[in-house]
């Protein structure tokens, strides 16, 4: 092993300790990070005081990123490969419109029918206090289930919704979930998603799920509202206290993940991420 990994909580999560991801990696080093991402679902490098350049070569090592066609205005301005989170104003001084993004418990890119591989977010500010990211093994908590429940949801698809970030009631801010909703129409997943590089069967849920597909939203609430808070459950959980430079990968497949907005919005928080594109899955649902 060349890199030494030291676990970040039980359920899930390992920081990559003294490696610094600009310098050149061979395959096998490289295979190592790899494994670990596998193994741990989430990954954490510290003192990364990288370029944008050198994000983009660095998560380019796990598979092709993806340009967020899906989410057009929370692109950087020039680099389409890289989503803001930011509560930095735009330029013209109307708030940015990623401020209160993955505020929600949710996974990168559900909502489209190339879900993320893994998504690789760097902190470039961070406010005094609050701002923490909570991280949950779905894999675990399929793990956890009675045989009864396990066989219940096996066959079930869950409708990943586009469109339902937390915004406030401003004009721009409801022109954008209207061209959210416009961009991605509801997209059907297995709700027990096999992992495509482990096998490993996964809940794969979150609150983009508003019901199942042949279902109502009156019948499936009941039991999207367990499966998430029990995907959630503390045993299942890493909570992620920012520094600057940090960049924490995450495996899209096979976690969930939650923005906490407990900060001074008067404190400035800046993330960039780039997503690495998935292997397809689900369906578009024309009626939903
Ligand atoms: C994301 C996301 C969480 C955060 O970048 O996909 O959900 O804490 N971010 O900024
Ligand atoms: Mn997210």
């Amino acid at each position: 092993m060349t890199f030494k990994l030291r676990k970040l909580s039980h359920g899930l999560g390992a920081e990559v300790c003294d490696i610094d991801v600009t310098a050149p990696m061979s395959e096998s080093a490289f295979g190592e990070i790899h494994r670990a991402f596998l193994d741990y679902g989430v990954l954490l490098f510290r003192n990364q005081n990288i370029t944008r350049e050198q994000h983009l070569a660095f998560s380019r090592r796990f598979g092709e990123l993806d340009r967020h066609d899906a989410f057009p205005s929370d692109r950087h301005p020039t680099i389409p490969e890289l989503m803001l989170v930011t509560n930095e104003p735009q330029p013209d001084g109307t708030p940015s419109v990623s401020r209160y993004t993955g505020r929600r418990w949710h996974t990168d890119m559900s909502h489209t029918l190339e879900p993320s591989l893994g998504s690789l977010l760097r902190c470039w500010k961070i406010p005094g206090v609050g701002g923490d990211t909570l991280f949950a093994n779905t894999a675990m908590a399929y793990d956890a289930l009675s045989p009864g429940m396990q066989k219940l949801i096996a066959h079930l698809h869950g409708i990943h919704f586009s469109g339902g970030r937390k915004l406030d009631s401003t004009a721009a801010d409801q022109a954008h979930v209207a061209e959210q909703k416009k961009i991605s129409p509801p997209v059907a997943h297995p709700v027990v998603r096999v992992h495509p590089e482990t096998g490993r069967k996964a809940i794969y849920l979150g609150e983009k799920v508003k019901r199942f597909d042949g279902m109502t939203e009156d019948e499936s609430k009941p039991l999207i509202e367990y499966l998430n808070c029990h995907s959630t459950k503390p045993e299942f959980v890493y909570r992620h206290q920012w520094r600057e430079n940090d960049i924490v990968m995450w495996d899209n497949r096979c976690t969930l993940h939650m923005a906490l907005g407990d900060f001074d919005q008067n404190e400035r928080r800046h993330m960039e991420r780039t997503t690495v594109v998935g292997t397809p899955s689900g369906y578009v649902v024309a009626s939903a």
